[in-house]
C-alpha cells in the first residue's frame, strides 16, 4: 500500500517535472529570428510543427562551423542536413558569432568584428523584418505581419544546396531569369559547392541534367506528361507517397514533388558529392534512410555513351549498338569498343530527295538541347513541319499522358538514346525513302498485317489466273493433238438465236435446223443444231468436226466453234449473207 502510494507520488512528481522542463523548453523554442533576438552557436530555431531545426553544426569529420537546417525529429539517430547557409565560408571560432536580422530585412551571420560572413539579400525593405523557419524546411525573411508567400524578401528554397525537399521548385523563372538548381557538396566533410550540379535545363525542350562543370554526366530525358522519358521504374507511376509535377509556361519552368501526407513521411532527393542522385525515405522502424531509387540507373545512363544514333541496351553485349538501319561511322573503332563517333545512316539522307519517317519504339528520347516544340500541334502536323525543314531529323509526341499531344522536333544528330522496352517512347526519324515506310522496333503487328494482306492478294491473283486458264481451257474442245475448237456456252447460243426462235430459223438440213443469230459483240452467226434423233455419239460428232475443221480452208464458210449441252450438239459458223443456205446445210455436212 505505502510502496504503491510512494510510486504514485513519484510518478506525479516525475510528470510535473517533465512537463515543466517541457514548458521551459518549448517557451524558449521559437521558429523565428526577430530584430531583438539573434542566434549564437548552441541556440536553434525549430519549425512550428517540429520537423526542421536551424542552427550551427559541423559536418562529420570536420570542426568547421556552419549554419544549417536539419530534421529535428530524427536528430537522436542521425543529423541529416538539408541546407547550408555559409557553405563557402566556414567558421573556425564561433565564440562571438551571431545570426542576426536587421531592419531593412537582411539576415546576416556576423563575426566578433561585426563583419558579415554570410547574408541574405533583398530588393525591398520592411519595418518589422523576421526570419521564420517554415514547416516545409524553407527559411524565409519577411515582414512579421505579412503572410503572403509572394511577399517573401528572401527564401532558402531559392538557394538550395544539395537537397531537393518536398514543395521546393527546381527550375527557372523566365521573368527574372533566375535559375534554381542543386549543387552537390565537395565531399561528405565539406558543404562547399562541388563539381556536380543538377538543373532543369531550359535549352530546347526542358530536361533534367546532371552536370560536372559544363559537361553533361547523365540525363533522364524530357518530361513526357507522365514522367521523365528515361526515368527509372519507381517513377513510372506516381508513388503512393508523393506526386511529381512539371510546370512549363512562358513565365516559369519548374519541377516539384509533394508528399501526399506531410505528417507521416520524410522524403528528400539528394545530389551526392559523387554525382549520384538518390531519393531517400525515412523508415521509422529501422531509424534509417532507405534509398528509393538512384541515378544513374546503370552504365547506359552515361551521357552519349554510344555516340550519335547509337543506342544503349543494358541487356546486350556489347551494350552499344546502332539504331536499326544505321551503321557504325568507323567500324574498326566501333569493333574495339570505342563508340564515341557513333553511327550513320546506311543509306545517306539527301534532303533534295524523297524521304520517309521511320518509327523507333521503346527508347529514351534523345537529348532535347537542339529541339523545338509546339504544345498544340498534332503528330501529323509535326511530321509535316519536320518534313519541310532540311535540318529537322526527327519528331515525336510531346505529351503522352492522354494519347499523343504536341510536337517535339529535333534538329541535327540524335544523341544519348537508350533502349527502354517497357517504358520507352516512339520517335520518328527521317530516313531515305528507299528504307521503306516499314516500321522499326516493336511494330511487328503492322508488318504482320502487311504480310497477311500481301499473301491474300497473291492467293486471289493466283485463283483468278487458274479460273481464267480453266475457263480458257474449257472454252476449247480438244479434238486431236493439233486441233482445238472454241467451245461456246449454251446460254450464249440461246441468247444469240433468241432461244432458237422460229423467226431465226433460216433452213433445215438432213442433220437438223440452221438458225441465224447475233453474238453480244455484234457478230452474226449461223448455228447448225444437230438433231437429237441423229443419235450421233460424241466421238462421231468429234470426228465430224475434225473433218470440217480440216477442210475449212477449202470452204467458203468459216467454222467458229461448237457447243455441247447434254445431248444437244451444235456447230457455229460465221454468217455470210451472200452464201446460199446450202453451204451451211449441205456444204458442211458432207
Ligand atoms: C522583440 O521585438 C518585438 C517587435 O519586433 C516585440 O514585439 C517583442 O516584445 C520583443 N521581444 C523582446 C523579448 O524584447
Ligand atoms: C575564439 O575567439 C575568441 C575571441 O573572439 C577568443 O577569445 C578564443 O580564444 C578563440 N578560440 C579559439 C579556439 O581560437
Ligand atoms: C554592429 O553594427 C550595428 C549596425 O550595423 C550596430 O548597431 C552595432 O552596435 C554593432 N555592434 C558592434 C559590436 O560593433
Ligand atoms: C540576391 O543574390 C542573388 C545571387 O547572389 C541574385 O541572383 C539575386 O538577384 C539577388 N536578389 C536580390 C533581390 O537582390
Ligand atoms: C504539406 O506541406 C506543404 C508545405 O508545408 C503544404 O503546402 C501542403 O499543403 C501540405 N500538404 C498536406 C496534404 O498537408
Ligand atoms: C497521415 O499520416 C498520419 C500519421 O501516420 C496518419 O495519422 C494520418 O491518418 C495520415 N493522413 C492521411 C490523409 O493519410
Ligand atoms: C503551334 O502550332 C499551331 C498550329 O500549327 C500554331 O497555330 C501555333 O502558333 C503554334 N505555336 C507556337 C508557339 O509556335
Ligand atoms: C529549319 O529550322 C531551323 C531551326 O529551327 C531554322 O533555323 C531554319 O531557318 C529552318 N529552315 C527553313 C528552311 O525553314
Amino acid at each position: 500500500m505505502t510502496s504503491s502510494m510512494e510510486a504514485s507520488f513519484f510518478l506525479v512528481f516525475l510528470l510535473t517535472f517533465c512537463s515543466s522542463i517541457y514548458s521551459i523548453f518549448s517557451a524558449t523554442t521559437t521558429d523565428s529570428i526577430t530584430t531583438n533576438q539573434s542566434i549564437v552557436d548552441g541556440e536553434t530555431i525549430v519549425s512550428s510543427d517540429g520537423t526542421f531545426e536551424l542552427g550551427f553544426f559541423s559536418p562529420s569529420g570536420s570542426s568547421n562551423r556552419y549554419i544549417g537546417i536539419w530534421y529535428k525529429q530524427i536528430l537522436p539517430y542521425v543529423q541529416t542536413v538539408v541546407w547550408v547557409a555559409n557553405r563557402e565560408k566556414p567558421l573556425t571560432n564561433t565564440s562571438s558569432v551571431q545570426l542576426k536580422i536587421n531592419v531593412p530585412g537582411i539576415l546576416a551571420l556576423l563575426n566578433e568584428k561585426n563583419e558579415s560572413i554570410w547574408s541574405t539579400n533583398t530588393s525591398r525593405s520592411v519595418q518589422n523584418p523576421v526570419a521564420v523557419l517554415l514547416d516545409s524546411g524553407n527559411l524565409v525573411v519577411k515582414d512579421a505581419n505579412d503572410k503572403n508567400p509572394e511577399d517573401f524578401l528572401w527564401q532558402s528554397f531559392h538557394f538550395p544546396t544539395d537537397t531537393h525537399l518536398p514543395d521546393m521548385k527546381l527550375g527557372k523563372n523566365f521573368k527574372t531569369g533566375y535559375e534554381i538548381y542543386l549543387s552537390a557538396w565537395k565531399n561528405d566533410n565539406d558543404p562547399a559547392p562541388g563539381e556536380f550540379t543538377r538543373t532543369i535545363d531550359p535549352t530546347g525542350y526542358p530536361q533534367a541534367l546532371t552536370k560536372s562543370g559544363t559537361n553533361v554526366l547523365y540525363r533522364i530525358g524530357p518530361w513526357n506528361g507522365l514522367r521523365w522519358s528515361g526515368a527509372p521504374t519507381p517513377l513510372l507511376t506516381q508513388s503512393r507517397l508523393y506526386t511529381l509535377q512539371f510546370i512549363f509556361n512562358k513565365d516559369e519552368l519548374y519541377y516539384i514533388f509533394s508528399l501526399i501526407n506531410n505528417s507521416s513521411v520524410l522524403s528528400r532527393f539528394v545530389l551526392s558529392s559523387n554525382g549520384d542522385i538518390q531519393r531517400f525515405m525515412w523508415v521509422d522502424q529501422t531509424k534509417r534512410w532507405n534509398v528509393h531509387y538512384k541515378l544513374p540507373t546503370d552504365t547506359c545512363d552515361t551521357y552519349s555513351l554510344c555516340g550519335v544514333y547509337g543506342s544503349c541496351d543494358i541487356y546486350s553485349e556489347p551494350i552499344c549498338g546502332c539504331l536499326e538501319k544505321f551503321v557504325p561511322k568507323y567500324p574498326q573503332q566501333w569493333e574495339k569498343g570505342d563508340w564515341t563517333e557513333g553511327c550513320v545512316r546506311r543509306k545517306p539522307l539527301d534532303c533534295s530527295k524523297e524521304h520517309v519517317f521511320l518509327r523507333y519504339s521503346g527508347i529514351k528520347l534523345p537529348d532535347t538541347k537542339h529541339t523545338r516544340y509546339n504544345k498544340t500541334m498534332t503528330l501529323d502536323e509535326c511530321r509535316q513541319v519536320c518534313s519541310r525543314n532540311c535540318s529537322c531529323t526527327a519528331y515525336s509526341s510531346l505529351d503522352i499522358s492522354n494519347g499523343d499531344k504536341g510536337c517535339l522536333l529535333w534538329y541535327g544528330e540524335l544523341i544519348d538514346i537508350r533502349k527502354l522496352p517497357e517504358r520507352g517512347q516512339d520517335i520518328f526519324i527521317k530516313m531515305d525513302s528507299s528504307e521503306q515506310e516499314s516500321e522499326v522496333g516493336s511494330t511487328r503487328k503492322k508488318a504482320k498485317i502487311l504480310t497477311v494482306s500481301f499473301s491474300l492478294l497473291m492467293a486471289t491473283i493466283l485463283l483468278i489466273l487458274i479460273l481464267l486458264w480453266y475457263k480458257r481451257k474449257k472454252k476449247k474442245l480438244k479434238l486431236s493433238e493439233d486441233i482445238e475448237l472454241p467451245l461456246f456456252p449454251f446460254s450464249t447460243i440461246t441468247r444469240a438465236t433468241n432461244n432458237f426462235s422460229f423467226n431465226n430459223k433460216i433452213g433445215e438440213g438432213g442433220f437438223g435446223p440452221v438458225y441465224k443469230g447475233v453474238l453480244e459483240e455484234g457478230q452474226e452467226i449461223a448455228v447448225k443444231r444437230l438433231s437429237r434423233t441423229s443419235m450421233q455419239g460424241l466421238d462421231e460428232y468429234k470426228n465430224e468436226v475434225i473433218y470440217i475443221a480440216k477442210l475449212q480452208h477449202r470452204n467458203l464458210v468459216r467454222l467458229l466453234g461448237c457447243c455441247i449441252q447434254g445431248e444437244e450438239k451444235m456447230l457455229i459458223y460465221e454468217y455470210m449473207p451472200n452464201k446460199s443456205l446450202d453451204s451451211y446445210i449441205f456444204g458442211l455436212d458432207f
